[in-house]
């Protein structure tokens, strides 16, 4: 069997789309529904069929198989997919240099390289020149577990350790300077590190690959933290620090902690909350909260309360809003980050904050507080301007009910007010309609595609009886018979997503809307029922002279022909009495 084909068997689709899409099976039938990873919705709209191993989702038409689905989901070329799943499957892959295209291997170098440079750097933190980060890292309180869990090393501060590494390795020049880890000299020839004599945080991408760096200043220097740059395989915008380990954690207690910094996630993670992520020296982006809404659609906000973080709170809290996520705030006393909190004030004392943080709608009515006089009309009206946009994300209908009353009560304004606003508002949201829509299809024609999709059998057997019938040239399912009928012929193994690349749009979207469609139950018998529909079409065949000379009687009555209308009734007669 070729390889492709041998991985696809050996993965289940449900259960590796599973881990990056809440998926929840429709009644006991073979259809999961999520929301869709590639596109923002507030309903779910993305399937996952397990008995056609094939995913599709009906607001932004992605649709494939499981290797397609890790493709785009991890961004990876086909090779690098085929290489995830099977690793991650314990299926050892055949050496096979035509899977390889030029950008896989550069991305294949840069993986590469970041483990190299990942090794260097730990064990750099072990050896003499270690002494300063390893007193720094004493100073800030960090254990021994949390460095090793971590993975944090030390740069060497005089810019040549790694480049040398990676020139002994025999890096090109191209893939050295591609890796953002080495920077090229500008005057005369040579290489150096971009980071040096800097205490270094890796950073994974959710399959737990290291894809990038963070060198924090181990003094007072400029800039504090130096990130990697964007890379073929680091986009920053698509990365959450700490999500590969998180994940787990995220789904099972149903929230994540979205915090500010590197330090911040290690000290809430070692209070015992491993559910927390940060993004990664820049704001937070849709396609990382879209990252965080695969796993759960609750997340408590903890920013730092100093000026730069409440304005990135605010930022942040609108966009998670707009991404239909559920939001709490939590807001330290004492004017302390996560990582000082936990410090000073001990796991025990920032959990129980963290369970109590008050849903984000409090949080924004006290900023709204704090900067509009409540003691004037235009104060609390401008408060509730402030506060409209946010509530109007709110997609649950009696939640924003809720909120209504709220707001009004907690500014202080005419309730009226506030409610005429809301209706204003939700007038205009749309509700998106979930689900395959029902495709138009003669029900003999449903039941024929749905058992010639359900096993070899019924397609060996039945597809040249349907073939022979005058019927059908007719049948609207036609072109997908025959991409079936072809791939039998071939003796292409049947795949659903096979099929469904064989065929052009409108075809594809009539296959994907019959397959997905579990209205009907499954036949119990496929071949049964696929012979029954033959029967159908055999009989249409049959019928069809009679149903015809019909058609040419009647056009003939209408158009007051009867010389016509008599010849044709004539042929009818002859035609009954054989
Ligand atoms: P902070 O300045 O709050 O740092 O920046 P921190 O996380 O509290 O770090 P410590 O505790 O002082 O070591 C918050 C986050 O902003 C990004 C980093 O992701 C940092 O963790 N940042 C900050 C940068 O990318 N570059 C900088 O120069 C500073
Ligand atoms: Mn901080």
């Amino acid at each position: 069997m070729e390889f492709v084909e041998q991985l696809k068997s050996a993965v289940d689709i449900v259960a590796v789309i599973g881990q990056y899409v809440r998926l929840k099976r429709v009644g006991a039938g073979p259809r999961y529904m999520g929301r869709c990873p590639f596109h923002t919705e507030k309903t779910p709209s993305f399937s996952v069929h397990s008995a056609y191993q094939f995913y599709k989702c009906f607001g932004c038409n992605a649709g494939g198989d499981v290797i397609k689905f890790v493709m785009e989901v991890e961004r990876l070329s086909f090779y690098e997919a085929l290489k995830l799943l099977a690793d991650r499957h314990g299926i050892s892959m055949p050496q096979r240099a035509e899977y390889a295209d030029p950008d896989t291997k550069l991305r294949a170098a840069l993986y590469r390289m970041h483990e190299l440079a990942l090794s260097l750097y730990r064990s750099a933190l072990d050896s003499p020149a270690g002494a300063a980060a390893r007193a720094y890292l004493q100073k800030r309180g960090l254990e021994r577990a949390r460095i090793e869990e971590f993975a944090i090393g030390c740069s060497d501060p005089s810019g040549q350790a790694l480049t040398r590494v990676l020139q002994r390795e025999g890096f090109t020049a191209e893939q050295l300077e591609a890796s953002g880890l080495i920077m090229a000299r500008h005057e005369g020839s040579g290489f150096y590190d971009r980071f040096r004599g800097r205490l270094m945080f890796p950073i994974h991408n959710e399959s737990g690959k290291v894809i990038a760096f963070a060198g924090r200043a181990l003094g007072d220097e400029e800039p504090k933290y130096l990130n990697s740059p964007e890379t073929p395989v680091y986009r920053k915008s698509w990365v959450l620090y700490n999500l590969h380990r998180a994940r787990h954690q995220i789904r099972k207690q149903d929230r994540a902690v979205l915090v500010e910094g590197y330090m911040d996630v290690i000290g809430v993670w070692s209070s015992g909350v491993e559910e927390v992520v940060a993004s990664c020296g820049t704001a937070l982006t849709p396609q990382q909260v879209r990252l965080l809404r695969r796993h759960s659609d609750k997340v408590v906000v903890n920013f730092d309360p100093d000026s730069a973080g409440v304005s990135a709170a605010e930022r942040s809290i609108q966009l998670l809003l707009e991404e239909s996520l559920r939001v709490r705030v939590l807001e330290l006393e004492g004017g302390l980050d996560p990582d000082d909190y936990v410090k000073q004030r001990g796991p025990a004392e920032y959990r129980l904050r963290l369970d109590r943080a008050p849903g984000y709608f409090h949080w924004l009515a006290d900023r709204a507080r704090a900067r509009y006089d409540m003691g004037s009309a235009e104060g609390r009206l401008a408060g509730l301007q402030f506060l409209l946009p946010a509530i109007q994300q709110v997609s649950d209908k009696l939640e924003r009910a809720t909120i209504a009353n709220d707001v009004a009560t907690y500014l202080g304004v005419e309730p009226g007010l506030v409610l005429e606003r809301f209706r204003r508002s939700s007038a205009q949201r749309q509700e998106a309609v979930a689900g395959p829509p029902a495709p138009e299809l003669r029900p003999v024609e449903k039941f024929l595609l749905r058992s010639l999709l359900a096993s070899d059998e019924v397609r060996q057997q039945v597809l040249p009886m349907v073939k022979a019938t005058a019927a059908f040239q007719q049948l609207a399912t036609r072109r997908i018979l025959e991409a079936l009928s072809a791939m039998s012929e071939a003796g292409t193994t049947f795949s659903f997503a096979e099929l469904e690349a064989r065929l052009e749009d409108p075809d594809r979207r009539l296959l994907v809307g019959v397959a997905f469609d579990d209205k009907e139950a499954e036949a119990t018998n496929p071949l049964v029922q696929a012979l029954a529909c033959v029967q159908t079409l055999a009989k249409e065949d049959r019928e069809a002279p009679r149903s015809e000379l019909k058609a040419r009687v009647n056009a003939a009555v209408r158009a007051g022909n009867v010389e016509e209308a008599l010849k044709w009734t004539e042929e009818l007669a002859r035609l009954d009495r054989r």
